[in-house]
């Protein structure tokens, strides 16, 4: 398996979830992993390592552009050049539901902050290097919640909402160089951070599952082609778009 060889690919928020998912696929298909998270994201560099991958760990701050500039020159420092970013961090298993009127202005920005903040500072980040090489792919992660209007998230859903526009715009600006931007939209995936926050799991996998044409859970290995689909050149011509990956609860 070869498709992303000789890639240098960051995966934002790869210290476990479905990041680590991700990191773990991406090196299977031969790309040199960088782990940019807030947490330390040595033991899925170890798992990549005992597969015969290479992979590094980065703690990174997404939503503080001195943190992602630094991860991006340490990433260039270490294997010369960044070919792909995938904005995966995000605050979003450890939020509680709650009605909008209970969400305060502190924890609105803090989302907002990692992640809307932080695919921006981390695109700023790359993207000079990406362009040195004529070069990139930029996938962001959404969800299918935007689509939906998902109560009781308000912030989160809003913060994804952004995410598809950003898309849509960064698309746009850097088309001429090589780079294509496109958004990844999974629906309520089961990962690490849903299976230990009972309420997400409790309240809002069976009416998830009910709204499907497929009805089943959705895991994070349901991800990976479509993810690979976007990082790799198999999507060469596609930029500025959403891929809804969710059983089709939401048909975009
Ligand atoms: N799990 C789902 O049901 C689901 C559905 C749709 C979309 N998504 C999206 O998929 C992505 C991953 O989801 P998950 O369930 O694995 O989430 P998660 O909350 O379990 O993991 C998020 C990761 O981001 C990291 N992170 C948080 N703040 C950070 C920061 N400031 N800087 C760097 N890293 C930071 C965390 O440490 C963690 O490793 C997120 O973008 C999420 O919004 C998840």
């Amino acid at each position: 398996m070869s498709r992303m060889k000789d890639k240098v690919v960051i995966i934002t928020g790869a210290a476990q979830g479905i990041g680590a998912t991700y990191a773990k696929a991406l090196a299977e298909e031969g790309a040199d992993i960088v782990i940019a998270d807030i947490l330390d994201g040595t033991s899925v560099v170890r798992e990549i390592e005992a597969k015969g991958g290479k992979a590094i760990a980065i703690k990174t701050d997404v939503a503080d552009e001195t943190s992602a500039a630094a991860m991006a020159t340490a990433v260039t420092q270490r294997f010369g050049r960044i070919d792909v970013l995938i904005n995966n961090a995000a605050i979003y298993a450890s939020l509680n539901l709650k009605p909008f009127e209970e969400i305060d202005v502190a924890e609105w920005d803090k989302v907002m902050a990692v992640n809307v903040r932080g695919p921006f500072v981390c695109a700023k980040a790359v993207v000079p290097y990406m362009k040195r090489n004529g070069y990139g792919r930029i996938v962001n992660i959404s969800s299918g919640t935007p689509f939906k209007g998902t109560p009781n998230l308000l912030h989160y859903v809003t913060s994804k909402g952004a995410i598809l526009t950003l898309t849509r715009a960064l698309a746009r600006e850097l088309g001429d160089h090589g780079i294509c931007v496109n958004t990844l939209a999974p629906g309520l995936v089961l990962s690490e951070g849903v299976i230990e926050n009972a309420e997400l799991r409790d309240r809002l996998t069976a009416p998830v599952i009910a709204s499907r044409a497929i009805k089943r859970d959705q895991l994070p290995e349901d991800l990976i082609t479509p993810l690979l689909f976007l990082a790799s050149d198999d999507s060469a011509f596609m930029t500025g778009e959403t891929l809804v990956v969710d059983g089709g609860s939401v048909m975009h």
